[in-house]
């Protein structure tokens, strides 16, 4: 399998050139960036570390890679500003996005490729990739709520002295502040979340306001997500590459599920080589059932802003 990382010189493209590099899966790893010097940096860096960890081939370039590319990922855009949400970045990222779709699109890709969004406000922008780039939405996903999901199970973990692999919990809805974490049926180690000792309500709710905040305070202390967005994006590459089907909240076109409909957003989805083989509804509290449909919202109205302004 080939994956070209759009951004591949930047902080998150190369976190998830690193982690897809330590997973040993994918064949080529091709960084694309519009800044040539720094993909070929990124690229040299990883190659320097490959008789120690693996033989795949990694490359650079232009947009050209992604003609025969089976994952395309865009990781390319402009960050936030610490103070600014996920949605403010809209006005300042859809033209550049929109550049970036005309440029596959020139370039062309397999029939069988998945478009893989990370750029943010990432259920935007996957929406609009839905929506230009004309393959089915199926093979279109965006990184979703994968890496706040991680951040609220890591926290959680650390609050609790738990292994972090063993806390469930999945975040639902838009990547951005009105993410909605479910914990009617949050888990550690199979046992329910709400019984475990020590669980509070408090502490629930001081992990769930750190896991909110977290983009920003990363952002304000080393510049922005790298490792933990890394290793989000190859969890997801990973399933798709293997077929593993495993059920995860990237974000999806939605076509009714819990209420949502022709909008981008996070529910558990089962990622497969083909892309998008399912979405699952459960029951939810009727809260985080309004909280979704609030989120579906939020992003729906952003949506339209960015339509009208075309
Ligand atoms: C974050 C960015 C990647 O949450 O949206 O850190």
């Amino acid at each position: 399998m080939k994956v070209s990382i759009i951004g591949g010189g930047g902080l998150v493209g190369s976190c998830a050139a690193s982690s897809l590099q330590y997973g040993r899966i994918v064949r080529e790893i091709a960084l694309v960036d519009v800044n040539q010097e720094l993909a070929e940096g990124q690229q040299l860096d990883l190659l320097h570390g490959a008789s120690l960890i693996s033989d795949q081939k990694i490359t650079f370039g232009g947009t050209e890679h992604v003609k025969d590319s089976d994952v395309i990922c865009i990781t390319a855009g402009l960050r936030r500003k610490p103070d600014e949400s996920r949605l403010d970045l809209i006005n300042r990222n859809v033209a550049l996005f929109r550049g970036i779709l005309a440029d596959v699109k020139k370039h062309g890709y397999k029939k069988d490729a998945i478009v893989f969004v990370v750029s943010n406000p990432v259920d935007v922008l996957t929406y609009l990739a839905i929506k230009e780039l004309g393959l089915p939405p199926s093979q279109v996903i965006g990184l979703g709520t994968v890496l706040d999901t991680t951040r609220l199970r890591s926290m959680l973990a650390q609050r609790l002295d738990v292994p972090p692999t063993q806390v469930q919990v999945t975040i639902f809805g838009e990547h951005g502040d009105s993410m909605v974490p479910i914990w009617s049926n949050a888990q550690i180690a199979g046992l329910p979340l709400e019984k475990f000792p020590t669980v509070t309500s408090q502490l629930i709710a001081e992990v769930e306001k750190k896991t909110r905040g977290s983009g920003a305070e990363v952002i304000k202390k080393k510049g922005g997500a790298g490792f933990a967005v890394g290793a989000s994006i190859a969890d997801v590459i990973h399933s798709i590459a293997l077929n593993q089907q495993r059920i995860l909240p990237v974000s999806s076109l939605q076509n009714g599920l819990y209420g949502l409909k022709d909008v981008a957003i996070s529910v558990p989805t089962v990622m497969g080589r083909q892309g998008v083989l399912g979405c699952i509804e459960i029951d939810l509290w009727p809260k985080e059932k309004m909280a979704l449909q609030n989120s579906g919202k939020v992003l729906r109205e952003t949506i339209d802003k960015v339509l009208s302004t075309k």
